[in-house]
């Protein structure tokens, strides 16, 4: 019997094989760049994100399409379900396209090796999608052997699909938080940041403690601090701008736009979703110092 490293080890050197495919890249080029013009309203933008749901809206979104299909793959083995496994397939294919729109916004803001595997992921969910517009299609044609097997070839391609989407989420991390372990990493309690005469006035500025990256922003005698490493995919704040929204001081990332707000670490535009760790300061015998809250 095959060990599991036997049957799973093939299957990662496809995907590290997409993760450098160089040749991707035009396509990618040409994908983003329509994606782009397309979804250029930031507000619409924002909201396919999911800023204003404080996570990634796509994988919320993947759960229709991929249980109603899942749901008729089950009714197409049980006899007497053909119309009901019918309309499983028509909510799935439906529901597909708001999903695929979200995707799309995420990809656009992605580092090229994840771009290249979302690609991919799209690619083979497109492809189940046209196969279960096919299924569809023949079921309501008076074919339900042929509206079948086209579903079951679709939920293969949608598997893979999946596969490809898990391995973006969790093996190359977007969408996740990457400001989530500095809570872990900074030492507990005060902690001196400087003087504080020598914090240049409205520039983002870089302190580090115990090799936590702090971006520190002095506007008078205001000192507000937040976790550097950007919550999207690690982007350095520091070097970011200063901004200002709605009347709030922020800071804009330099790799992808994710604006945040000094005070409080909301994230005011995306594409991050997940706010930036905020830390309490102070300032004693002329020097700032910072902690987390609570801690
Ligand atoms: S790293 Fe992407 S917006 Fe900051």
């Amino acid at each position: 019997m095959p060990t599991t490293a036997a049957v799973t080890a093939p299957v990662e050197h496809v995907v590290e094989q997409i993760e450098n495919a160089g040749p991707l890249d035009p396509v990618v080029k040409a994908v983003r760049k329509a994606v782009n013009a397309t979804l250029r309203p930031r507000a619409l933008r924002d909201g396919l994100h999911g800023v204003w749901l404080g996570h990634p809206l796509h994988p919320m979104l993947t759960d229709i399409p991929i249980g109603a299909w899942s749901a008729a793959a089950i009714l197409d083995v049980v006899p007497g379900t053909g119309p009901a496994a019918s309309t499983l397939i028509a909510v799935g294919c439906a529901s597909a396209v708001p999903t695929a729109v979200t995707g799309l916004a995420d990809w656009a803001q992605l580092h090229p090796p994840q771009q290249r595997v979302g690609l991919v992921h799209a690619a083979a969910n497109l492809v189940g999608l046209s196969l279960y517009t096919s299924s569809l299609a023949a079921r309501l044609a008076g074919k339900p052997v042929r509206g079948r097997l086209l579903g079951f070839a679709g939920l293969g391609a949608v598997m893979a699909g999946g596969y490809l989407g898990g391995h973006l989420a969790f093996r190359q991390s977007a969408g996740a938080n990457h400001n989530a372990d500095v809570l872990d990493l900074y030492p507990s309690g005060w902690q001196d940041l400087g003087a504080f005469d020598d914090l240049p006035d409205g520039k983002p500025t870089k302190r580090t403690v115990e090799g936590v990256d702090l971006l520190v922003v002095r506007r008078g005698q205001q000192i507000d601090v937040l976790a550097d490493k950007c919550s999207h995919l690690s982007g350095p704040l520091s070097d970011g701008e200063f901004t200002s929204e709605g009347g709030h001081g922020c800071v804009t990332c330099p790799w992808h736009g994710s604006t945040f707000r000094l005070s409080d670490g909301a994230v005011v535009h995306g594409p991050a979703t997940s706010p930036q760790q905020r830390f309490d300061t102070r300032i004693v015998n002329g020097r700032v110092e910072a902690k987390l809250p609570g801690s």
